[in-house]
């Protein structure tokens, strides 16, 4: 066992350098585990029973954490196939035209598929990422979404299976970011307005 101790004089480390710039929590991590349980076993009723293979289609990087939760959830066979697309780049929080950064790696062709992404705002992203998947003819095509901001959401980006409604409100953490920080902060929450670019 080693033990480490603070050299005289040196600067007093904050304990969550993080939750400094944190304004406010809006979804605490203990409610979206919950939420995630849910949300496991309504996907496991639809495909339950089902001969055709299941593939999620998480859209990297937002979603990861998201995923990772859910599907230890899911008593089901399942395969991953890999999507990225970048919808802010750098510190841009106004959405511009999806780009594609890694192609659809895996199968989806005959199989039974749920796309995965951590929030459903203009809709733009989902789009591109349905487009892409319905020219290799899954059997069928749904989507889950952790967070979902319904005064935005356009009507034909359909999502089945939807975590939480949020007003339209830019958050961070449980995979979102800015400018790629914040992922790894547990709880879906709202920065400090300064922060903000
Ligand atoms: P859409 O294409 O406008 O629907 O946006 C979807 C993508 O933009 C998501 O996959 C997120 O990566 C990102 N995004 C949208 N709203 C937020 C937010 O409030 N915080 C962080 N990222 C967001
Ligand atoms: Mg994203």
């Amino acid at each position: 066992m080693s033990s480490i101790t603070q050299p005289p004089g040196a600067p007093v480390q904050p304990r969550d350098p993080m939750a400094a710039d944190i304004a406010r929590i809006l979804i605490h991590r203990d409610q979206i585990e919950a939420r995630n349980q849910a949300l496991a076993a309504e996907i496991a009723a639809v495909y339950n029973g089902d001969s055709a293979g299941l593939t999620l289609v998480p859209i990297l990087s937002g979603s990861i954490i998201f995923l990772a939760d859910l599907i230890r959830h899911l008593p089901l066979k399942m395969k991953l196939a890999l999507v990225q697309i970048s919808t802010y780049p750098g510190k841009a929080t106004s959405p511009r035209k999806p780009r594609t950064v890694l192609a659809l790696s895996g199968e989806v062709t005959d199989r039974n598929v749920v796309v995965v992404d951590d929030i459903l705002d203009s809709g733009r992203t989902l789009r591109q990422v349905h487009a892409m998947i319905r020219q290799r003819r899954p059997k069928s095509l749904r989507t889950a979404v952790l967070l979902r901001k319904p005064s935005k959401a356009p009507p034909d980006v359909p999502v089945d299976f939807v975590g939480f409604d949020i007003d339209d409100l830019f958050v961070v953490g449980y995979g979102l970011d800015l400018n790629d920080h914040y992922r790894n902060y547990p709880h879906v929450a709202v920065l400090h307005r300064e922060l903000m670019p």
